[in-house]
């Protein structure tokens, strides 16, 4: 086993090697050949029954009170999964009638896709639903959609859309909040604080040679849609990479929001590494069809072939399953033996 989870420290060992389980990343190669990150498991509930209780009345991130008297039939709604992934994690899971595109989890499955080509909410797939609640935080639009929702009587709460490893324990504690459970919040915290504490000092492990950190880029693409952009800190890139000992070129670039990917934006962000998402990647023709694209061959990254991806919804996860999510994609980086003629 790979993973973190044994923090016995043995006598008079290196501090650099904080548990004889932790694989050595010295023989890694850091910079050259395609890798991948394993796929996680789902998110596991707490255990025991929630007994959630309302009305509760919460300010919501439109600085609006909002009571919530019911929540039955929940949708939780963003780009990157991690409300559903909260509710799954509290508990509520089978309290959730619908899911987006970006829901993976296998126990979300059966839930019907409330997004159309790609995040598009439509509002008629949502009120066949009957929600009684609404959890949303304003990456999946329109916003007309919402606020017609609202008006039809769904009570609608908005969560912050701000992404970082430090803010996973506010989402955590407003979403359970909404949901009528903040003691379970609290546990659910808690449970995260432990799992990312492990996995930081295990990451840090692995990435512990390097001494300039390399510099990294997230690109989304969907080739089929003709959809490739560079993104940033405002998608939480930067502080993804930062906990994998890795350099945002995007940061470094000046880019902020979603910036086209095109041949002289690449030139300029130049990184040494790339990550993508896995379907993104195949959705392009895998490593060749993203070498193809102009621009991305000349990089650094494209010259070594230094692309990895990672499972769509769990490349950008900033909830309970981001101890996980970060340790496979720091495996990829610092462990996998990559080389891009087949070679170690
Ligand atoms: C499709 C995830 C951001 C545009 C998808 C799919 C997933 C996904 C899982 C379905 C892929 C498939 O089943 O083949 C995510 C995540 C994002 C994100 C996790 C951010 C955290 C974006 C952004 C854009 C975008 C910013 C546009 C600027 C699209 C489009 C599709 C799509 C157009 C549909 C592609 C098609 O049907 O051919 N996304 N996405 N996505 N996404 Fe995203």
């Amino acid at each position: 086993e790979d993973s973190p989870g044994d923090d016995t420290q043995e006598e008079g060992s290196d501090s650099a090697a904080p548990s004889e389980n932790w694989p050595d990343p010295a023989d890694a190669s850091l910079l050259t050949g395609p890798a991948s990150a394993a796929e996680i498991p789902d998110v596991e509930p707490l255990p025991g029954e929630p007994d959630p209780q309302f009305p509760v009345t919460i300010t919501d991130d439109r600085g609006q009170e909002v009571t919530i008297d019911s929540a039955d039939r929940i949708l939780a709604l963003d780009i990157y999964g991690t409300l559903s992934d909260i509710t799954l994690g509290l508990g509520l899971g089978d309290r959730l009638v619908g899911r987006t595109v970006s829901d993976e989890n296998p126990s979300m499955e059966h839930l019907p896709n409330v997004t159309v080509s790609g995040h598009t909410l439509n509002a008629e797939a949502i009120m066949e639903l009957q929600p009684d609640l609404i959890l949303h935080d304003t990456t999946l639009g329109p916003r007309e959609v919402l606020e017609q929702l609202e008006s039809s009587g769904i009570t609608v709460v908005q969560i912050t859309p701000d992404r970082e490893l430090d803010g996973v324990d506010d989402l955590m504690r407003d979403v359970a909040a909404s949901l009528g459970v903040p003691e379970r919040g609290e546990e659910l915290v808690s449970q995260f604080e432990t799992e990312w504490d492990e996995a930081q000092a295990y990451i840090e492990h692995l990435g512990s040679d390097t001494e300039v950190p390399p510099s990294a880029a997230v690109l989304y693409v969907r080739g089929n849609a003709g959809v490739f952009f560079i993104m940033s800190e405002d998608n939480g890139v930067n502080d993804l990479l930062g906990n994998l000992g890795l350099a945002d070129a995007a940061t470094e670039a000046g880019i902020t929001g979603l910036q086209p990917a095109n041949a002289e934006a690449l030139a300029d962000l130049n990184p040494d590494l790339i990550f993508v998402m896995t379907k993104g990647l195949e959705s392009t023709g895998g490593l060749e069809g993203l070498l193809a694209r102009p621009g991305v061959a000349q990089t650094t990254a494209g010259q070594n072939q230094r692309v990895i991806d990672a499972p769509d919804s769990q490349l950008l996860s900033f909830g309970p399953r981001s101890p996980q999510a970060l340790t496979a994609l720091a495996e990829a980086v610092y462990l996998e033996p990559h080389a891009a003629d087949g070679t170690q």
